[in-house]
């Protein structure tokens, strides 16, 4: 456990160090993307000339030479090396993008005649140097090389700096300080990426729980013309700035703010309606040196009261800037006020202090943390208040550090509304339930929780193996966290695609890979939460008059699960022979040769698919053969409607009822339901005007019902007594139905109403009628 857990602190508080200054490369061997046009200028020397080159130290000499080639004539012969680091440079400023991803090979062979004295390895590696100093990233390093045939070395490389990028180099070197060897072939082209888009939304998927959000860095992501920006803008409803918000991006200088990056991360927040976690207003981290220094004597620190001041001054022209500009549009919700103020050792009584690299704590005291919280919520009142940290996750003496800073300050009276709880993880710790027991700890406190900076390393493995057990990681955690949802209003992860993670590519953290496809992880935290697949429409009818018969058209909407198949109760249909699939999946069409062979009444088809609730079809079938007999059983029903108008203070129903069977029918037991809609909450009263089975015999319920085109029906009844009709008698019944303040009914739209029926009786199937609790006659409404 102690082993493991300064791994931890070691892969958060380095890397962040580290990831300031590297640009991500990674082997050769998981870069499996299409090439496309090759950037360097003078990639063969076939020239006859080093155009574009040059030698990286004093000694060494670029000669062109067409001693041998990997390709073509020409090929460069670099020697008089004296020192590791001597070798070929090849300056590409000008031709690589911000965040962008390249494929990157060069070819090698060592001059003849040297493998026994020499050490014949060579490394291949980007030179950049930007606002934070020259950086060396590694391609490929101390690959084996020989004097007989060309080594090719390859690796993919993704731009990131700070400030302006004021140069950039491809180079060669060899641990063999004095190793001479040929170069040729040197090519960069940018990875097209591919974009996964046909996924479900994880925000959507989550969106009973939480938000879900990702951070953006760099900022260009979310233009359209990067392909990040797809999965950005349907995966996710929140963004934090991964460093556009941060002190040294909006006040590099003191009283120069600048807005630009930080506002443009806004406005595409407001445009895809996101909301934004604001991180962050204080940090030891990528703030200003200027900010700690006394400004009258540069050699002394500022004083408390200095440094306060200029606390209050960014605090409070950050978070006005964004309240005065975008108002009531702000998509700003929250602030991370502080970050990392906890200690990693519990020193200072749990406050990182000096001798961990923070100089607030010195300088001002243990209350900077309330002022800084006082100076936000002075400012913007309206906006939530975080404090923000990592190694929270495995219930250890930092959570409880944490844990009593904020009982302190919610003692205090201080403005804070949650913690966030950073989630920086590895796949081998920390476990399950000490994430748990961390996030119960800390809600016990009744503030807020979220999840602010969610990546998993696997800690340089990128095999099947290791990206199972990091999906089995994410699967497990958000399980966790929709359990806790009642605590974690928020989830972000830190980045939305391993090629641009402040982690490096070769950790894999996230969920996407760096050709922005889906990694198990993905797929782990998709299947959490199930999105229920759709059909339009859930109701039709089917006429099995061979004049108007058609077939069923029913579009899909599979939201990522697969349809299993389609069942009329249990039986499954033959695709092809009973039903047709859309190639793409989207349309399933229920042919009429089918459906004409089902009887009449109600069918009921279930849309099996693998996950989720099954979406189901009800359909009507009836048949209008002949004027037709729409009987399902021993008798029949005529209908009109006396009053067709649309709008009617009445609704006059006139009912002929035929025993078709050969015994007689016990009226007691007969019920005649009509549905429709009431329009009003109204009471409603029954009349019956006529009926030869005795006018008073007839009874008149209203009941409620939730379904299509009904939400009330009128149940017609005789009294216990009335009798029975003889087999082919009939009876009529003729009733009115109106409200006590006699307001219109709309009867357009109600199940059972007839428009047509033009005082002559009808067969007519929406309404139905029941002897005891049997359906003999017509077809309910199907559910609304
Ligand atoms: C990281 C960024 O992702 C990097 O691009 C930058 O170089 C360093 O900072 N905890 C935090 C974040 O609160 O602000 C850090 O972001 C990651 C660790």
């Amino acid at each position: 456990m102690k082993q493991k857990m300064s791994f931890v602190k070691k892969a958060v508080a380095s890397t962040i160090s580290l990831a300031m200054c590297l640009s991500f490369a990674i082997p050769a061997s998981i870069s499996a993307s299409a090439a496309t046009t090759n950037l360097v200028d003078n990639s063969g020397f076939e020239d006859g000339t080093t155009t574009g080159w040059a030698a990286r130290g004093t000694s060494e000499k670029l000669t062109v030479s067409t001693a041998t080639a990997n390709t073509g004539k020409y090929s460069c012969l670099v020697t008089g090396r004296q020192d590791t680091w001597n070798g070929p440079s090849c300056n590409l400023l000008g031709k690589l993008k911000l965040g962008k991803t390249y494929d990157i090979s060069v070819y090698v062979k060592a001059k003849a005649g040297q493998s026994s004295s020499h050490n014949e390895k060579v490394t291949l590696s980007m030179q950049r140097t930007d606002a934070d100093g020259t950086h060396y990233d590694n391609i490929q390093s101390g690959i084996s090389i020989n004097e007989n045939s060309w080594t090719k070395l390859s690796g993919q490389y993704t731009l990131s700096y700070s400030g302006d990028l004021t140069d950039i180099d491809a180079y060669i070197e060899s641990p063999d300080a004095t190793l001479d060897f040929y170069v040729d072939d040197l090519t960069v082209s940018e990875v097209s990426m591919d974009p996964q888009t046909d996924l479900p939304s994880l925000c959507q998927i989550y969106k009973n729980d939480f938000d879900l959000g990702v951070a953006i860095d760099p900022v260009s992501q979310l233009d359209s013309s990067d392909p990040h920006s797809q999965l950005i803008s349907w995966h996710f409803n929140s963004l934090t700035a991964g460093n556009a918000m941060k002190v040294s991006s909006l006040q590099p200088t003191e009283g120069n703010f600048n807005f630009t990056q930080a506002d443009k991360i806004v406005d595409y927040a407001i445009a895809h309606n996101m909301k934004i976690r604001g991180h962050n207003l204080l940090w030891h981290n990528q703030v200003p040196d200027w900010f700690f220094t006394n400004p009258n004597d540069p050699s002394k620190p500022a004083t408390r009261e200095q440094l306060l001041a200029r606390l209050k001054t960014h605090i409070t022209t950050v978070l006005k800037h964004f309240k005065d500009k975008y108002g009531s549009k702000n998509p700003i919700y929250c602030w991370d006020v502080c970050n990392e103020v906890i200690s990693d050792c519990h020193a200072n009584n749990g406050l990182r202090g000096s001798s961990e690299n923070s100089k607030w704590l010195d300088i001002i005291g243990p209350d900077y943390i309330e002022k800084a919280f006082e100076y936000a919520h002075e400012a913007d009142p309206n906006v939530q208040l975080y404090i923000n940290d990592y190694n929270l996750e495995d219930n250890n003496q930092k959570t409880t550090d944490m844990y009593n800073e904020v009982k302190k300050l919610l003692s205090e009276g201080t403005p804070i509304d949650g913690i966030g709880i950073q989630m920086h993880i590895l796949n081998s710790y920390p476990s399950v339930a000490d994430v748990k027991a961390s996030i119960e700890k800390l809600a016990s406190l009744g503030v807020k929780l979220q999840i602010t900076e969610m990546d998993c390393s696997t800690q340089g493995a990128a095999d099947t193996a290791a990206l199972q057990t990091q999906a089995d990681k994410y699967k497990a955690l958000f399980e966790l966290f929709v359990s806790e949802k009642q605590y974690i209003n928020s989830v972000t992860l830190w980045g939305v695609s391993d090629d641009t993670s402040w982690l490096g590519a070769s950790n894999a953290p996230l969920l996407f890979d760096g050709q922005l496809k889906a990694k198990p992880a993905y797929y782990a935290v998709a299947n959490v939460n199930v999105l229920n697949s759709e059909i339009s429409p859930e109701s039709a009818e089917f006429d099995k008059n061979s004049n108007k018969q058609s077939d069923i058209s029913v579009k899909i909407s599979a939201n990522g699960n697969t349809l299993n198949g389609i069942y009329n109760g249990t039986t499954q249909l033959v695709k092809g022979t009973d039903y047709t699939l859309s190639a793409d999946g989207s349309t399933a069409t229920i042919l009429k040769s089918y459906l004409s062979t089902l009887s009449v009444g109600t069918a009921t088809f279930k849309f099996d698919f693998d996950k989720g609730t099954d979406p189901t079809l009800t359909v009507s079938i009836i048949d209008s053969t002949n004027g037709g007999s729409v009987q399902t059983g021993s008798l029949k029903v005529e209908m009109t409607n006396a009053i067709t108008a649309a709008s009617s203070n009445t609704i006059a129903l006139r009912l002929k009822i035929t025993n078709t069977s050969n015994s007689p029918i016990d009226l007691s037991s007969l019920k005649i339901r009509y549905y429709y809609t009431k329009d009003s909450t109204q009471p409603q009263n029954f009349w019956c005007d006529w009926s030869n089975a005795g006018t008073t015999n007839v009874t008149g319920t209203f009941n409620s019902i939730s379904a299509k085109n009904a939400d009330n029906y009128l149940e017609i009844g005789f009294k216990a007594g009335t009798g029975s009709v003889a087999p082919g008698d009939v009876v009529y019944v003729q009733t009115r139905v109106a409200r006590n303040d006699w307001t219109n009914y709309d009867q357009s739209n109600d199940y059972s109403f007839n428009p047509s029926s033009n005082s002559n009786y009808t067969e007519w199937s929406k309404i139905t009628a029941y002897i005891g609790n049997t359906l003999v006659w017509g077809v309910e409404p199907s559910a609304d």
